[in-house]
């Protein structure tokens, strides 16, 4: 293996090492990949001392610089939060629609932030343009549970429906038939009775015996004419949108075994002005009232 000799062809030195005949020339590195390697190791050092490198027991070399990211992420985040604040406050103080949409920068913005809070919170239980799913109202078109004003809607987001929230929204649609305050029958006339209140042709005879009981159990809530309560979140049933269905075996459903849908409160997730924001996003979602 020490055998080093000049090849003979060539006049280059061998570095000894043979392979099956073959000898390899002990050539000398090309000078432009040195200089390469040379300006790399120079540039490793400079780096070293002038940014953040290597670490230590308790903490790292901050460099002579004195670089970090964080500390920029935290002065970028800093600067923007001045610079919104302001809008924030405006937004806050803007005691309705009207007075914020008069002033499109302030629409915009609220938009804006409205807008990416939704994605981030609302977005899994409502979809993500507020479209809904069952039991999950939409929030594009202009029919609301619970009323359709900034106001309203500013106030389903601080106290929830039926959340955790002291003050939440609360009044369910009761369980009919589990707990035995109608029989299958009546259930079933009231079934058609509701069809028959939506405009659908129904079974004429079960909405004359259903008309008492509705008079009786429902009217309380869903009003005379069937067309709801926004004060008790009671849905109207007089028109094509069902939050949890409307053919019969939806509406069996939900008269025998009730309805409680459940929307968290956002009061500890989410500030005032998020809430403002929010609200305000909603409300030009659909047919904000
Ligand atoms: C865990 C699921 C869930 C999440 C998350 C959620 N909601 Fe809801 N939301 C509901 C349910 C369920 C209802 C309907 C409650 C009912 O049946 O009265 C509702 C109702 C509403 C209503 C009332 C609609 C009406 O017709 O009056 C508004 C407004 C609303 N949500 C907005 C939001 C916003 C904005 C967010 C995000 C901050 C959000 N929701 C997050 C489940 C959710
Ligand atoms: C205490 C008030 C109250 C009374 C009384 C009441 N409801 Fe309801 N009803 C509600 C509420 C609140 C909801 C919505 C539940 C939810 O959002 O989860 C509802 C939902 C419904 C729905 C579902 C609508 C949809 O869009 O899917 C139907 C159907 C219905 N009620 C019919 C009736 C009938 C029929 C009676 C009488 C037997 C009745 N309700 C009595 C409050 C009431």
């Amino acid at each position: 293996m020490t055998d080093k000799e000049i090849d003979e062809p060539t006049g280059v030195e061998t570095t000894g090492h043979e392979w099956d005949g073959i000898k390899e020339l002990n050539n000398p590195l090309p000078r432009w990949w040195l200089i390469i390697l040379w300006i790399t190791v120079i540039w490793s050092v400079i780096y070293w001392v002038l940014m953040p490198s290597w670490p230590g027991i308790t903490g790292h070399f901050a460099g002579l610089r004195n670089h970090s990211e964080r500390a920029n992420v935290d002065a970028a985040i800093a600067a923007l939060e001045t610079e919104r604040s302001a809008q924030m406050q405006q937004l806050l103080s803007a005691t309705s629609i009207d007075e914020i949409e008069r002033d499109p920068q302030l629409l915009q913005f609220a938009m804006n932030a409205g807008g990416s809070l939704f994605g981030d919170n609302c977005a899994t239980c409502h979809g993500a343009g507020g479209q809904g799913f069952v039991g999950y109202p939409s929030l594009v078109d202009d029919t609301w549970l619970w009323g359709g004003t900034l106001d309203d809607i500013q106030k389903t987001l601080h106290h929830g429906i039926r959340s955790t929230h002291p003050e939440t929204r609360l009044s369910i649609m009761m369980a009919y038939g589990e707990t035995g305050a109608f029989s299958s029958d009546q259930i079933d006339d009231l079934v058609e009775y509701v069809t028959y209140l939506s405009g659908r042709e129904a079974d004429s005879e079960a909405v004359v015996r259903a008309r008492a009981d509705f008079t009786q159990q429902c009217v309380s809530c869903h009003g005379a004419d069937g067309t709801g309560d926004p004060q008790q979140g009671a849905p109207d049933l007089t028109d094509a949108i069902w939050l949890y269905g409307g053919d019969r075996k939806d509406l069996r459903e939900t008269l025998y075994y009730g309805r409680a849908g459940v929307m968290p409160h956002w009061t500890e997730r989410l500030s005032d002005e998020q809430i403002t924001a929010l609200a305000v996003y909603v409300h030009s979602l659909g047919g904000g009232e």
